[in-house]
């Protein structure tokens, strides 16, 4: 199966319980993680910004509480997940956002149409990730902000931690996938990808191999997560 219909399976079937599984798994950590990654950027006011693979809306709603005149576009190629997102907007009373089903391999806007592009923990599941980086380039208006939240291939050197880090990915995510979304193989999937994902330095050439300037990252919890930001 190629991966792009695997990750849309992974998604079509954890839907429902994609926002409880989150905070099962990292114990309520990813909403400080997407915290910090949208108060780690001043988000100038009326400014466009689109949110990449942007799910059930997590970030775009974040984005509009910190600067209310955003216009916020999500972005993402599963509609089930867009629906869900959508209703969790309203119930947030956020009426405003622009809901577009679309690969982030070929967005479907116009060159230089975004002041800022977020992409959070979706990096990590498309199929061609330099084609869907080169698209955030090329949305994005000069000097526009690219900003990415991901998982990271932890590397510990510390071997007890190695060993608890593998325990928890492998035995007990899988396990609660199992129990709470009742889908264990779409658990593992999530857990292979991360171990596949490239080390925050190789991700971080990159983002500087589409065109990228002034790229940084920063660890977030001794570096399970990541955020990259860099200009256009
Ligand atoms: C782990 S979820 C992240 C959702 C949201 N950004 C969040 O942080 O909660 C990954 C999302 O990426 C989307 N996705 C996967 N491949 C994609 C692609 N090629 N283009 C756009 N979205 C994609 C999935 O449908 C899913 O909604």
């Amino acid at each position: 199966m190629d991966k792009s219909q695997l990750v849309k399976g992974v998604f079509d079937s954890v839907v429902n319980r994609y926002d409880i599984m989150n905070d099962i798994m990292s114990l309520g950590i990813h909403r400080l993680w997407k915290d910090k990654m949208v108060n780690s950027v001043h988000f100038t006011q009326n400014s466009k910004v689109l949110d990449i693979a942007g799910g059930t809306g997590d970030i775009a709603i974040r984005i509009v509480r910190r600067e209310p005149s955003a216009q916020v576009t999500v972005c993402d190629i599963n509609q089930n997940m867009l629906s869900r997102g959508r209703d969790k907007a309203i119930n947030s009373n956020q009426l405003n956002f622009n809901w577009v089903c679309a690969n982030a391999e070929s967005l479907p806007f116009e060159d230089s149409e975004f002041d800022y592009c977020t992409i959070a923990f979706g990096i990590r599941n498309v199929s061609d990730r330099k084609k869907a980086l080169s698209e955030a380039y090329r949305v994005l208006k000069p000097n526009g902000q690219f900003i990415c939240l991901e998982f990271a291939p932890m590397h510990y050197q510390n071997k007890t931690l190695t060993k608890f880090y593998d325990l928890y990915s492998f035995k007990v995510i899988p396990k609660i996938g199992s129990i709470v979304a009742k889908d264990k193989s779409s658990y593992e999937y999530l857990v292979r990808s991360i171990r596949e994902f490239p080390t925050q330095a190789d991700f971080k050439m990159e983002v500087e191999e589409v065109g990228f300037k002034n790229v940084e990252f920063h660890n977030m919890s001794y570096g399970i997560v990541a955020l990259h930001i860099g200009a256009k």
